[in-house]
């Protein structure tokens, strides 16, 4: 463990407890984005802000931003953060780590009376994870231009627009080009790793090469509720029966795309829902989300093709329609930046940080913060690599030392990043 780090770990560690108590209490750690809990935590991370000396704002995109000018603001922003929603019945850690040390980092600049040319933002994203209205990443696309009206108009199941979602928690979905900045010339991302690597290698920090890019595919069969007892099964119109043979060929189409190497892919049906969902009625609507990711899009495009003619003759062969097959989303694979990542680097072996590089299976907000500017991340190790529920765990001191390696580098960067004359304010 190391004990020297130039933050403190307690204070940082506080944050993330005090965030986790903000859950519904039915299912921890829940604090979906666009709830009422969800807000009751931004409101917490508002007053941290704050007490840190950070003007506190939410962009025209909802993202939650915390600003501290540099002595010279003309030069632009050094961003940090990750995002404060969770899945259902998610953890603890899974981007709540990241902005807490986003927000510990700029405390432990203010305590060492440190005054950098910079400013620094630490930015809560909306809605990293998939909401209820379908989309992930609705604040990082936002902020980077790609939050676009056909996704304003997604719904959730109670009918509301995102567009109105984004109204009730402080976001202005009408002048969404106020949120997209050019400002920014570097964004750093702490996360738990979701993964082994780090913990079976006893290593203390990851150094994110690439991170994946997400493809999310809805598919909607429409057939006939009838009666289960009485219709005969020669003339049942059973949508589940096509949803659940497409089911079984995402997972054989993923196998053999996974297995060809040495490209990433894996792919997931983890939305479905069958309508009118009762024992004794043949079910009349099935609804499928499939989350395809890669490093490689040619593959998700090959994946795509076999679905697309597979689902067809399932409905076929089911006497069913298939109502829908569209994207709800489609992420390119991205590549962080050398620049960063080796200031990253260069923070971790000067704290005696054991590090390694590694690519991110998991989807972030990073990801689309490279689209307008250098982006990088850094992944501290969790328990058996176990997230996305609620034994979700990261050690107090692997959080503090992945928040120290990005202290290190706010302060290289600061120096080293080049001085671009600002084109434009947010
Ligand atoms: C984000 O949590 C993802 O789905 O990868
Ligand atoms: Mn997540
Ligand atoms: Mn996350």
């Amino acid at each position: 463990m190391k004990t020297n780090l130039p933050l403190d770990a307690d204070r940082l560690w506080a944050d993330v407890m005090a965030l986790a108590q903000i859950t519904d209490p039915e299912r921890p750690y829940t604090r979906r984005s666009f709830s009422a809990l969800f807000l009751e935590g931004r409101a917490f991370l508002a007053r941290r802000f704050a007490e840190a000396g950070l003007t506190t704002r939410i962009d025209a995109a909802g993202n939650l931003i915390g600003r501290i000018d540099g002595a010279d603001p003309a030069i632009g922003v050094i961003a940090i953060g990750s995002h404060s929603d969770t899945v259902p019945s998610g953890g603890r850690f899974d981007g709540i780590a990241g902005v807490a040390a986003g927000l510990e980092v700029v405390r432990a600049l203010r305590d060492s009376g440190a005054q950098l040319d910079h400013t620094i933002e630490v930015i809560d994203f909306l809605a990293e994870e998939p909401s209820e209205y379908g989309l992930s990443c609705v604040g990082s696309r936002g902020m980077t231009g790609s939050l676009n009206d056909r996704m304003l108009d997604l719904t959730d199941p109670t009918g509301e627009k995102l567009r109105d979602a984004l109204r009730r928690v402080g976001g202005e979905p009408d002048r969404l080009s106020q949120a997209k900045r050019d400002d920014i010339r570097a964004f750093l991302e702490l996360h738990i790793e979701q993964g082994v690597v780090l913990e079976s290698q006893s290593l203390d920090v990851g150094i994110v090469t690439s991170i994946v890019g997400i493809r999310r595919l809805e598919i909607v069969f429409q057939g006939e509720a009838d009666h289960a007892g009485t219709m005969p099964m020669a003339l049942r119109r059973d949508a589940l029966v096509a949803a659940a043979h497409t089911v079984s060929s995402v997972r054989e189409a993923a196998d053999g795309l996974a297995a060809e190497g040495p490209d990433y892919f894996v792919a997931t049906v983890g939305i479905l829902t069958v309508e009118p969902s009762a024992s004794n009625i043949v079910p009349g609507r099935c609804r499928l989300v499939i989350d395809a990711r890669t490093t490689n899009p040619a593959l998700t495009k090959r994946f795509v093709e076999i679905i697309g003619r597979e689902s067809s003759a399932h409905a076929t062969s089911a006497k069913v329609t298939r109502a829908s097959f569209a994207d709800l989303s489609d992420g390119a694979p991205v590549a962080c930046d050398p620049a960063l990542r080796a200031a990253l680097r260069t923070g971790a072996h000067d704290l005696g940080l054991g590090e390694t590089d590694l690519p991110s299976g998991a989807g972030h907000d990073a990801a689309f913060m490279s689209r307008i500017c250098p982006s990088a991340m850094v992944f501290v190790p969790c328990r058996a690599g176990k997230s996305h529920a609620p034994e979700e765990w990261a050690d107090r001191e692997a959080i503090a030392a992945g928040a120290a390696v990005i202290y290190q580098a706010v302060k290289a960067l600061d120096q080293s990043l080049p001085r671009k004359a600002r084109s434009g304010a947010a």
